[in-house]
């Protein structure tokens, strides 16, 4: 269950294409092109849990240098949040897909 409060609030009137994505399984509209990292933000409180303490992370860099906003798509690829863009129909998840181990 995701915070209801989100991390960021677009301020700009955004002429981009909408785009309908699911974080988490929540459905949630967001613009084509703009950062998953965006996106996710714009929903919610936290990007991802740290993998050792469990501490919620927003990223760090914001621009592919610092490897803190690895989440994943519902196949299983791991992205990093902040250089990949939103497309229509993206199923985004914070945390590992379950797999045979985690079943
Ligand atoms: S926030 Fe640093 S690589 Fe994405």
């Amino acid at each position: 269950m995701m915070p209801a409060k989100p991390r960021l609030v677009r301020v700009l009137d955004r002429t981009a294409a909408s785009a309908t994505i699911t974080i988490d399984g929540d459905v949630v509209q967001a613009f084509a092109g703009e950062s998953v990292l965006v996106a996710v933000l714009a929903h919610t409180t936290r990007l991802r849990t740290h993998e050792v303490d469990g501490a919620p992370r927003a990223g760090f860099c914001l621009m592919g240098a610092c490897q803190d906003c690895w989440v994943w798509l519902a196949d299983g690829h791991r992205i990093r949040a902040c250089t990949t863009r939103v497309v229509d129909g993206m199923a985004v998840l914070t945390g590992p897909p379950a797999g045979p181990a985690d079943a």
